[in-house]
């Protein structure tokens, strides 16, 4: 019964994720703890090897702090030889320049069929490496993954140019065509939608690829890579190096070759022990920098958020509660649209505290395998511990600490659902992105300054408003400066709809009609004719 109750929880985030529309499959899958971990290599050329340099490096399940493997340790060495093939799979006459768009179509979608079968086992993977619920990950997180690659699949043949009318005798098109070898750099919170959302536009629209995966979590996103190789991608097109950030990851942003980089994760990093919490090397802009000063290559970034959630009194107050929690807590705060600033109209701000409160205080907590857990750990000690500094540093700072505020147990990486109520604007974890399960609520009084207080802060990746007025809504939603805007909803994600910051949440857009242009380059012809067609 008690795992019936939680399925049907997930069952209501995924109900969330697909806008409250379609009925999701609901028997349980039971998964297997203990899978089988095929791929520990770095692939290039359709081939597994070792890295050059014989390194590995553990992965750990974060659920036990356990070694789980050790997976090869790709550096800048292993990525020249990657981009090299990469290079050669785009000549001008290789297989994948002469593939036709729908036939790449087809393969794309080859692989989704693959992912689909092998949607338990990558589930499990996900649950092992990152320590997410497996109910969620084979939910919600494989079910994302598999439209976007069919999205995009969709694509490959319908990218296309334009006929324009230019002054003279001349016949002007336009082509689109692809950018090149892309390096994409991914991290650990969604690692195979993460690797979705940039493989799949990148490989419909005829780039070639060098992918490093996030050193916490390699495992899933390689067993992508044998799917590829199964679905018949000619050798060279994709190559996916394991590995850490300042050594393989730099290399590939760096790299004189590489046409264009995708980077997800940090905005700003911090050095973290349990008691400080200092700014380091803001890797977005590290990328970003290296990428202009190697050969300018294009550069799409989705970095930080703080995102205002802006709850008005004449909401339903339960539905508001349940949607800020969901907004918050789900994937133990590790999203990087998280509901994290709660502002909350004075009329029903103490009794929206309150059932907060209620709500945070019931979640389970636990081993992600285990189907009666809402919630597993965070993803790292690291992470947890920058976390734990944040929680005391809004103790500090005078935040009331409501619930939680503490780690989970002596065992992993868990931290207690925590919420924060008071919290004042200039406070660090009203500013700072948390990336864990605290939740900031602050009161608030008029639209206009609610407004204003949601637009002060240096991110802009999301924003939601909870109100029955559609006027009121429509200003709040025009008014923020953010990539997307919920309306008395939360993380609706589709493949279909855009997505990417304003201000220092990064640029360009991912998904979408929009998320084409990342991966295309517009060539324009023009052609003299003999005589004036008008
Ligand atoms: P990170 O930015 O270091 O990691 C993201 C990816 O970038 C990983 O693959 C990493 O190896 C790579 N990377 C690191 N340094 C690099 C460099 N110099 N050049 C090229 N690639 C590099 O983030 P981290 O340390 O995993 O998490 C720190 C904070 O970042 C989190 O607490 C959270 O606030 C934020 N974050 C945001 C994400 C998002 O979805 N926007 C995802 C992950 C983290
Ligand atoms: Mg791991």
């Amino acid at each position: 019964m008690a795992s019936l109750m939680k399925l049907r929880n997930v069952n209501k985030i995924v109900g969330v994720l697909r806008n409250h529309n379609a009925s999701m499959a609901s028997a349980a899958v039971m998964p297997n703890r203990n899978p089988d971990i095929q791929h520990k290599q770095v692939f290039i050329n359709n081939e597994w090897r070792d890295a050059v340099s014989g390194k590995t490096f553990p992965t750990v399940n974060p659920a036990t702090g356990e070694v789980i493997c050790h997976v090869a340790e790709g550096d800048k060495v292993d990525v020249d030889i990657a981009v090299k093939a990469a290079q050669d799979a785009f000549k001008l006459g290789s297989p994948w320049r002469r593939m036709d768009a729908g036939e790449r179509g087809y393969l794309m979608n080859r692989v989704a069929d693959l992912i689909e079968r092998d949607r338990k086992y990558l589930a499990e993977l996900e649950t092992l490496d990152n320590g997410k619920p497996f109910q969620v990950a084979y939910n919600v997180d494989l079910e994302l993954v598999l439209r976007c690659y069919r999205y995009y699949a969709g694509w490959a043949d319908k990218n296309h140019g334009k006929t324009i009318p230019i002054w003279g005798d001349f016949f002007c098109y336009t082509r689109h065509e692809p950018v090149g070898v892309c390096g994409q750099i991914i991290p650990w919170n969604f690692p195979l939608l993460m690797q979705a959302w940039k493989l799949a536009p990148a490989l419909s629209l005829g780039n070639t690829v060098v992918m490093k995966l996030a050193e916490q979590t390699p495992l899933s996103g390689l067993h992508i890579a044998s799917l590829f190789k199964e679905a018949g991608l000619p050798e060279g097109v994709l190559n996916i190096i394991p590995g850490y950030g300042p050594t393989a990851g730099a290399a590939i942003s760096r790299h004189p070759e590489v046409d264009k980089v995708a980077f997800t994760g940090s905005t700003e990093k911090y050095i973290t022990t349990p008691s400080h919490s200092l700014p380091c090397p803001k890797v977005g802009q590290m990328v970003a920098a290296d990428a202009a000063q190697s050969n300018l290559k294009r550069v799409s970034l989705e970095l930080g958020g703080k995102s205002p959630n802006i709850i008005f009194s004449d909401a339903d107050l339960d539905m508001a509660v349940d949607q800020a929690h969901f907004g918050l807590f789900f994937n133990m705060g590790q999203c990087c649209t998280a509901g994290s600033r709660c502002y909350v109209e004075e009329g029903i701000y103490d009794a929206f505290v309150e059932k907060s409160m209620e709500k945070a205080k019931n979640r389970t907590i636990g081993d992600g395998f285990d189907p009666n857990n809402d919630q597993g750990p965070q993803v790292d000690e690291d992470q947890m511990n920058k976390i734990l500094a944040m929680i005391k540093l809004g103790k500090d700072q005078g935040a009331r600490l409501i619930t939680g505020g503490g780690r989970y147990g002596d065992k992993g990486y868990f931290v207690q659902p925590t919420v924060f109520s008071d919290v004042a604007d200039n406070m660090t974890i009203a500013n700072e992105e948390i990336f864990g399960p605290v939740m900031q609520i602050m009161k608030f009084k008029t639209v206009d300054e609610v407004i204003e207080r949601a637009n002060i802060n240096k991110y802009g990746l999301a924003a939601a408003v909870v109100t029955n007025d559609i006027s009121r809504a429509l200003n709040v939603a025009n008014s923020v400066r953010a990539g997307t805007v919920w309306v008395n909803c939360y993380d609706v994600f589709d493949s279909c709809s855009p997505f990417g910051g304003f201000k220092m949440s990064g640029n360009g857009r991912e998904l979408g009609e929009y998320g084409l242009e990342a991966y295309t380059e517009v060539k324009s012809v023009i052609i003299k004719v003999p005589t004036k067609n008008s």
